[in-house]
C-alpha cells in the first residue's frame, strides 16, 4: 500500500488536547495521509466487478464538490464552539480537507481517461456553487450531519461486502476508498454534535440528509453511466445484475440509518462500528 501516514495506532495517544472519548465513540485526530497513484494505474480497478470500480469512482468524483461545501458549512460555525467539541471539529475539518484532496488527484486520473466526466463537474461545482451561495449556516450544518450518515451507511454496507468488492482489486484505489470510509466512521458524531449545538432541528435535518443522498445518488449515477458506456460494460447484463444488487442491498442498509438518524434520541455512537476499519487502520497507519 503505498499511503504515508503518521503513525498512531494508539486512540489514546492520538487523543487531541481537550478531546473526550465517551463509551461507543472514539477520540479524533488527524493522520496526515498521501496516496501515490502510479502512472500504469488501471482506474477501472477492479479484475473482475469493472462495474464496481466505475460506481467507486463515480462516488469519488462528487467528493471534490461536496467536501469543500462541508467543510465550508462546518468551519462557519466551529469558532462558536467550546472544549472538547471545538478539537474534535477541528480534527473533523482536517480529516475531511484531506479526504477530498487524496480525491482530487485520483479523480484527474479518472477524467482524463473519461473526458465526457468533466461535463458532469462542471454540473457538481455549479450546484455546490449554488447551495453555498444560499448563505443559509444552520442547512450547510444540517447537509454536513446528513451527508455523514449517509457516509457511515456507506462505511456500514462497504464493510459488509468487502470481501467481494475488493478481492481481485488494485490495492492503490481500493486503499483510497478503504481509508476514507474508516475515517468517516471516525468521525461519524462530530457533524450532528455540531449541529445540535446550534440548535438545530429535525425537520432541516430530514430534509439536508435527504438532499444529500439524492445529489451522491444522481451524480454517482450519472458518472458510472459515462463509464459503463465508454468501457463497453454497458451492454453486459451482469454488469447491471451487480449493480441493481447492490443498490438495493445499500438501500436496506441507508434508510434504515436515515429514518433512525431524524429521531433526537439517537446518536451515532449507538452504531456499531464495522471492525474492518479498525483493522485496516490499525495495518496501514502503524507503516
Ligand atoms: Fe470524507
Ligand atoms: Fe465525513
Amino acid at each position: 500500500m503505498s499511503i504515508a501516514a503518521f503513525p498512531a495506532a494508539d486512540p489514546e495517544a492520538a487523543r487531541p488536547a481537550g478531546a473526550v472519548a465517551d463509551a461507543g465513540r472514539r477520540a479524533l485526530a488527524f493522520h496526515p495521509t498521501r496516496f501515490e497513484y502510479p502512472p500504469e494505474m488501471n482506474v477501472i480497478w477492479h479484475r473482475t466487478r469493472p462495474e464496481f470500480a466505475c460506481a467507486a469512482n463515480g462516488v469519488s468524483l462528487l467528493m471534490p464538490y461536496v467536501e469543500p461545501y462541508v467543510v465550508r458549512s462546518i468551519r462557519a460555525v466551529a469558532s462558536n464552539l467550546d472544549g472538547a467539541l471545538h478539537d474534535e471539529t477541528l480534527a473533523y475539518l482536517r480529516q475531511e480537507g484531506q479526504h477530498h484532496a487524496q480525491h482530487r488527484r485520483f479523480n484527474d486520473l479518472v477524467v482524463d481517461r473519461f473526458g465526457l466526466l468533466s461535463i458532469s463537474e462542471r454540473w457538481m461545482s455549479g450546484v455546490f456553487e449554488r447551495l453555498t451561495n444560499v448563505h443559509n449556516r444552520r442547512f450547510g450544518v444540517a447537509f454536513a450531519a446528513g451527508f455523514e450518515a449517509v457516509a457511515f451507511a456507506a462505511a456500514r454496507w462497504t464493510a459488509d461486502h468487502a470481501s467481494e468488492l475488493f478481492e481481485d482489486a488494485d490495492p492503490v484505489p481500493s486503499g483510497l476508498f478503504q481509508w476514507h470510509l474508516a475515517e468517516e466512521v471516525e468521525h461519524k458524531c462530530v457533524a450532528i454534535d455540531v449541529y445540535r449545538a446550534i440548535g438545530g432541528g429535525r425537520v432541516m435535518y430530514a430534509a439536508a440528509m435527504t438532499l444529500s443522498a439524492v445529489l451522491l445518488a444522481l451524480f454517482a449515477w450519472i458518472n458510472t453511466m459515462v463509464m459503463l458506456v465508454a468501457t463497453r460494460r454497458v451492454v453486459h447484463p451482469m454488469a447491471h445484475l451487480n449493480l441493481v444488487r447492490w443498490t438495493v442491498s445499500f438501500l436496506f442498509e441507508l434508510l434504515p440509518t436515515m429514518v433512525m438518524s431524524v429521531s433526537e434520541r439517537h446518536h451515532p455512537s449507538q452504531l456499531a462500528d464495522p471492525l474492518f476499519y479498525d483493522l485496516w487502520l490499525q495495518e496501514n497507519r502503524a507503516r
